[in-house]
């Protein structure tokens, strides 16, 4: 039986738009769960691509707890090193092309601007190397991958910083939040479109060999935790029931288990320029996801 893609992940943030977008992109897509697919499982991502013989493979899985991660290091690097290299070698194998997600957290956030496809990499935590391990499998094993490094993700389904802050916001009369690392939001829904717009053109083989390789895809802009929060809590308006303060603080006064870079900024010209795929700015993608969350709330 041979699928048109195939998704790993399906039940995460951007497996979860991957599959509910995929109609209108036109292209089938056939998801499968963690308890479906487990990518650190070998013989198991081995047989299931051999099986489906998809032309595409999104690996929308991962080990994404990044605090955790510093004490479930052999966990972390069973998925998102090994379970990488499964899924490249078995794409490698039956032909297919793979597109994978990896992260601005290869970084380590010292430089002044934002981050270009080719800049040095050097991961502060557990998790950011378990993903560049995950990253250099890739271009060993698969040599038509599209590996899109993305950033502050957060999406209808799943949790993620969004929701959290929406859930603080209702709880406290006080919102402490980090304003000394900045980023770029990123709504999954536009992270799928973009997987799926690229998984279109390799379906239809119109892709070039400069159409493969590493990208940076995050929202258009930048913020930091703070400034994202007080976005947040602005779109939300009266619809949370209070209006909390917020006051900046900074990453010494916040201690995480995982290092943190404080500069996270990706730039995604290559993206644009390669491939004509620009996201939205994130405030724009953050009203239209919050007008979902929100407004699905008060329906129910
Ligand atoms: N979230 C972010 O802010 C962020 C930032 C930068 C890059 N990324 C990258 O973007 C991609 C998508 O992230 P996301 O936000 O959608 O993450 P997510 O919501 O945590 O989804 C990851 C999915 O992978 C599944 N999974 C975990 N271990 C697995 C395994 N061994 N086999 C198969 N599936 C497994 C999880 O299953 P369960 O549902 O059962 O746990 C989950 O459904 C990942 O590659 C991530 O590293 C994310």
């Amino acid at each position: 039986m041979s699928v048109e893609i195939l998704l790993t992940g399906a039940n995460g943030q951007v497996g979860w738009e991957v599959e509910r977008r995929a109609a209108t992109h036109g292209v089938k897509v056939r998801a499968l769960a963690r308890n479906e697919l487990d990518i650190s499982d070998r013989a198991a991502v081995k047989h299931t691509i051999a099986e489906h013989a998809p032309k595409v493979v999104i690996n929308a899985a991962a080990y994404t707890a990044v605090d955790k991660a510093e004490s479930e290091k052999d966990l972390a690097f069973a998925v998102n090193r090994d379970g990488a290299a499964h899924v490249a070698e078995a794409c490698a194998a039956s032909g297919a092309s793979l597109i994978h997600f990896s992260t601005d957290y290869v970084f380590d956030g010292a430089k002044s601007g934002p981050y270009v496809e080719t800049d040095p990499v050097n991961p502060v935590s557990v998790y950011g190397a378990s993903k560049l391990a995950g990253e250099d499998a890739i271009r060993t094993a698969a040599p038509r991958h599209i590996i899109l490094r993305t950033a502050w993700v957060y999406g209808v389904h799943g949790h993620n910083f969004v929701k959290t802050m929406l859930r603080l916001g209702r709880e406290r009369p006080e919102l402490r939040v980090v304003d000394d690392q900045r980023g770029c939001p990123t709504f999954a829904g536009d992270l799928a479109d973009a997987a799926l717009a690229l998984a279109r053109r390799a379906l239809a083989g119109s892709m070039t060999e400069g159409g493969y390789g590493t990208f940076h895809c995050v929202g258009s802009g930048e913020v930091t935790w703070c400034g994202f929060t007080r976005k947040i809590i602005g779109l939300a308006g009266t619809r949370l029931g209070q209006t909390p303060k917020i006051t900046a603080i900074t990453t010494a006064d916040y201690p995480t288990p995982a290092r943190r870079p404080a500069n996270s900024v990706l730039d995604s010209t290559k993206l644009a320029r390669v491939h004509g795929l620009t996201l939205r700015p994130w405030p724009e993608a953050l009203a239209e996801m919050l007008d979902t969350v929100l407004d699905g709330e008060q329906h129910k």
